[in-house]
Parts: C-alpha cells; sequence; structure tokens
C-alpha cells in the first residue's frame, strides 16, 4: 500500500517523526513538504534531529496569504497525486498544508486520514478552526486524539471512520526526552537553572496580528519579575519589529530551537507559558504549569484536570497565573497510551486492504 504524507509546518515534522517511523516498516511512504516553513531551524533542523526521512518532494510553497498558499499547495498536491497514485493521503493537524493536503486527495477520490481529528476551540475566526473542520468534513479516517475530540465529531454528526489512538505527541515525547537530556549544556549556556525560568513561545496570529495582544502579553512577561525563555517565532519577530515593542533584560529572546533543545527547556522549566497548541500539551507530559494566551482552547482536558488555565491577554491575569498557579490535582492519562503510531498502522492494515 502507499501512502503519501503531507507535512508542511514545524508541529506536523515532530508528529511525523514517530508515525513515519512505524509506516515505513510496513508501507510504502512517500513524504511531500508544502514548504510552509523554511527556514532551517523550523524546518531542516527536524529532519536532522529527529531521522525523518528526507521529503520526496519539496514544494517551496512558504509564506503568503492563505488563500495564495493553499491555493499553490492544492495545484502541485493534485499533480503529484496523479503521478504517485497513493491509496491514501494522510495529514495532520490544522494548518494549511492540512487543509491542502486533505482537499487535493478528496477531489480525486483518495481516501484522506486525518491524525488529531475532531479538536475544536469553537472560534471560526482561528484559520486553524477552518481548517480542522473542513479537513474533518472529508477525511475517511478521522483519527482522534481524546474523548472530547471524538465527543465533538459525534456533536457534528460525524461518527464512521472514529477513532480515538491517543496523541502522536506523546508518542513523539517518549521517543525523544531521554535523549533531550543530551542537551542540558544550554541551561549553561543560556546562564539558567532548572525550575527557575519561565518558558514561553508567541505565534498564534490572534496575538501576533493584533497590537495590543501582543503589548499585553510582552508587557505582562517583562514585569513578571522572572527570568523567561522566549525562542522567537518568525512570525512573532516580525510584529514585534513592525510594532516596535521592546523586552526588557529579564527576557532572553532566542531563536526558534530544535525539538530535542525544547523538550529539555521544557522539562527543566518552573512554568510553560504559551499560545501554542502543541506545547500546551508537552506542558502536560512534562508534569509543568501551563498558562494559555488565548481566550480558549482546544485542549480542554488539560484545563478540566487542573494543569492548564486559559488567561487570555489581559496583562495583569497572565502575572497572577505566572505568580499563582499551581496544579493540585494529579494528572492522568488524557492522551492515550503514547502508542498512538502503532495504532495508526494496526487502523491501516485493517481497513485500507
Ligand atoms: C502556522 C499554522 C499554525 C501553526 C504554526 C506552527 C496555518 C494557518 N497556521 O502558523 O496553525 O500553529 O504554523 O508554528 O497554517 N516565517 C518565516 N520562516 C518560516 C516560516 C514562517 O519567516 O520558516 C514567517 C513568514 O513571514 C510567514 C509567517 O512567518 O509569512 C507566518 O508563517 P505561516 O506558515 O503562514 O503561519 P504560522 O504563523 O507559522
Ligand atoms: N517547538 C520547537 N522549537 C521551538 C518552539 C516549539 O521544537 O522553538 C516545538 C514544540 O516543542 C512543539 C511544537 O514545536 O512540539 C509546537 O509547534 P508550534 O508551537 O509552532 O505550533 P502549534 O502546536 O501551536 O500548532
Amino acid at each position: 500500500m502507499k501512502i503519501i504524507t503531507v507535512v508542511g509546518a514545524r508541529p506536523q515534522f515532530i508528529k511525523a517523526a514517530p508515525v513515519s517511523r512505524e509506516l515505513r516498516k510496513y508501507f510504502d511512504e512517500k513524504l511531500v513538504h508544502t514548504g510552509q516553513h523554511y527556514d532551517d531551524n523550523m524546518s531542516k533542523i527536524f529532519f536532522e534531529e529527529l531521522g525523518i526521512p528526507l521529503p520526496d518532494y519539496n514544494l517551496k510553497i512558504g509564506s503568503g496569504s492563505h488563500g495564495k498558499m493553499t491555493g499553490e499547495m492544492l495545484e502541485k498536491l493534485e499533480e503529484i497525486y496523479i503521478n504517485e497514485k497513493p491509496d491514501c493521503v494522510l495529514v495532520y493537524g490544522d494548518t494549511n498544508s492540512t487543509l491542502a493536503g486533505a482537499l487535493a486527495a478528496s477531489k480525486l477520490l483518495i481516501p484522506v486520514i486525518h491524525v488529531e481529528a475532531g479538536l475544536r476551540s469553537y472560534n471560526k475566526a482561528m484559520p486553524e478552526e477552518q481548517n480542522r473542520i473542513l479537513t474533518d468534513n472529508i477525511s475517511k479516517l478521522l483519527l482522534v486524539p481524546t474523548v472530547d475530540a471524538e465527543k465533538n465529531l459525534k456533536n457534528e454528526g460525524i461518527t464512521e471512520g472514529v477513532y480515538n489512538i491517543g496523541d502522536v505527541m506523546y508518542d513523539a515525547v517518549l521517543m525523544f526526552k531521554e535523549i533531550s537530556k543530551s542537551k542540558e549544556y544550554l541551561l549553561e549556556d543560556l546562564n539558567i537553572l532548572p525550575n527557575k525560568y519561565i518558558l514561553t513561545t508567541i505565534h498564534r496570529a490572534e496575538n501576533t496580528n493584533d497590537i495590543n495582544r501582543l503589548k499585553n502579553i510582552i508587557e505582562a512577561l517583562n514585569e513578571s519579575n522572572e527570568v523567561v525563555i522566549l525562542p522567537l517565532h518568525p512570525r512573532t519577530k516580525k510584529f514585534v519589529s513592525d510594532y516596535g515593542l521592546t523586552f526588557n533584560e529579564n527576557i532572553k529572546i532566542i531563536e526558534p530551537i530544535g525539538y530535542l533543545e525544547m523538550l529539555m527547556l521544557e522539562s527543566n522549566a518552573k512554568k510553560i507559558v504559551t499560545d501554542s497548541g502543541g506545547v500546551q500539551k508537552e506542558a502536560y507530559f512534562m508534569g509543568k504549569p501551563c498558562i494559555t494566551m488565548r481566550d480558549e482552547t482546544e485542549w480542554v482536558e488539560t484545563v478540566e484536570v487542573g494543569w492548564n488555565i486559559i488567561v487570555g491577554t489581559d496583562k495583569y491575569a497572565i502575572i497572577d497565573a505566572i505568580n499563582n498557579f499551581n496544579p493540585k490535582s494529579k494528572q492522568e492519562l488524557i492522551f492515550g497510551d503514547g502508542r498512538a503510531s502503532e495504532k495508526i498502522v494496526e487502523l491501516l492494515k485493517k481497513l485500507m486492504k
């Protein structure tokens, strides 16, 4: 059986690391990189560090407006699918690469497998929410990571082809956590001590594209009285500069880092403050309190079990959570058992004959 996997953005490379390894034991997988993320530290570093197979195709479609990016991807993916004649196409998550990968396949009647299906923020202004809903509606196999994701689909009348396999990002953490310790030298390089710093990421469009939201976030970090490590996403870097915002000395801005460095910094952080989807989950896997600078989350179970708090972008709410938010409950296995990649293979063997 031939599978085409479409990736394009940082979190998708990380998800592909455990899944491609497993798929290639049994199937012929061709990897297409749309080029949505293209800087070395947003793309190449993950293929090198995590041993992800090199892409068979790189479409080099990065930047640009949503419509242009998605449209160009559609056109090129269609050509590849027609030539390669895959039995199915596998996509991850909710980016423009996800939607283009799924839609091009669906139009050619090639079955779509959506890994990380069923997530909802119920905020349709998010480009990711649009991508998720559309992708779920044209997928044949909807592989959900959580019980809530399954419920979301059920509420929309989608029940066929839905399987809860757990979260592939948990597989990735289990696969790389031990090796990530080899990056502990970075603590010394950054002149920080374990459990004495806050790790932050910011890149969500709703936060970067709105000067007031980004200003509030940066002011909160500036005034937090904490050492803050902030690997800066290129989108955010651009807006910080356009808006002329400045960071105080307690904030150490670094370039985006590799996944192993990131896991190491997460596991040694005191708290994690983020607007990322993946980082909210990783905070949970690492047993760290997570403060989410958004108005809602699709990872609702992390909030329900008390390990994640949604604070929006109110400066004082962020500072208060940095000072006072501490989970009181024990962790539960809400993201499966870390064998999601194996379960994908088992399902494909059974269902895609
Ligand atoms: C995308 C996804 C988002 C995901 C995020 C992961 C969509 C709609 N958004 O957001 O869901 O959470 O990736 O990080 O698909 N840029 C560079 N170099 C790069 C990549 C981006 O400079 O390697 C800059 C460019 O100015 C680009 C901007 O960042 O225009 C935004 O990149 P884009 O891929 O459109 O969106 P992200 O914010 O990265
Ligand atoms: N990540 C990384 N280096 C960084 C920032 C994030 O490797 O400098 C990893 C992080 O550990 C997680 C993934 O990127 O696995 C999350 O991606 P991102 O926050 O870009 O997107 P989202 O998950 O919000 O879609």
